[in-house]
């Protein structure tokens, strides 16, 4: 993949956390110059220091649900590299489960502004930036397509962005911006754990055999390797798709 991107300048959100750092990494390795920013400073810049022997990568902090710091990262962008060519908007928290019915109202919010503003937020900026054209890619769910038990927020957060998805790719395809977005199953992260539980409990290993036909959680670098397709020229052809990237886990059950 060395050179694909050809010194494309490409703004990574949640650039600190499992599918972040992993996408960055494959697309420093295949020529892409990266903006790593989370609201998370620790690692950014050891991130930063490790890639950069690959290629041009900068980090700055923001979090994503104040507009002014996601303009701020646009204008780092611009400042330091000069254009944007793409985004991997892919910040997210996971939601504690409770039922819905007891569900306040703040944790439902927190996870809509967080999860769903925040991508409203980075599109806005990021399509007003690429002057040339470019590609986004959104990180949704499965859970953005299906539903679950005692997620809702989550659930509706990530439908959320599945919805903005196809927003921005109507209005993107005129500017010449291709807006997509993921659909991941279970990945082995942070996110993972805080939600289930060790990757290597019993339980969760149980848990991630039954609901994907693969019989086991994904990688990082799985997701990684679909975003960074997306947000390369091989997928000039592909826009406001929403892409399953989940072991076969809204395929189907094995009964
Ligand atoms: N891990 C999974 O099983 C899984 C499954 C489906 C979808 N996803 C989605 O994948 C994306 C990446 O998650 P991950 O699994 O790598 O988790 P992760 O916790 O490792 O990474 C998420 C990153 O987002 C950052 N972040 C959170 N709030 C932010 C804010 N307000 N501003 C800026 N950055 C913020 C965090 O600091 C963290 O570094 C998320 O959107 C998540 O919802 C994950």
């Amino acid at each position: 993949m060395s050179g694909t991107f050809d010194k494309s300048v490409i703004i990574v959100t949640g650039a600190v956390g499992g599918i972040g750092s992993a996408t960055a990494r494959l697309l420093v390795e295949a020529g892409a110059r990266v903006v790593l920013t989370d609201v998370v400073r620790d690692g950014g810049a050891e991130l930063a220091d490790e890639l950069s022997a690959h290629g041009d990568v900068s980090f700055t902090p923001a979090d994503l649900t104040d507009e002014d710091a996601v303009r701020a990262v646009v204008a780092h962008a611009l400042d330091r590299f000069g254009r944007l060519d793409g985004a991997f908007n892919n910040a997210g928290i996971s939601q504690a489960g409770t039922p819905l019915v007891d569900l306040a109202s703040a944790d439902f919010e927190k996870v809509l502004r967080i999860n769903t503003v925040s991508v409203f937020h980075c599109l806005k900026h990021q399509m007003a930036a690429m002057t040339e054209g470019g590609s986004i890619v959104n990180t949704s769910s499965g859970l953005g397509v299906m539903g679950a038990l005692n997620q809702a927020g989550y659930i509706a957060s990530k439908h959320a962005v599945c919805g903005l998805t196809r927003a921005a790719a109507v209005e993107g395809a005129e500017r010449g911006i291709r807006v997509n977005a993921l659909l991941p199953g279970t990945v082995r992260t942070q996110m993972q754990v805080a939600a289930h539980g060790s990757a290597a409990s019993p339980a969760v290993l149980e848990r991630t055999r039954q609901l994907h036909l693969l019989g086991r959680m994904g990688e990082p670098e799985e997701i990684g390797y679909l975003a960074r397709w997306l947000l390369s020229d091989e997928a000039s052809f592909v826009t406001g798709s929403l892409l399953p990237v989940e072991g076969g886990l809204l395929a189907g059950r094995r009964l």
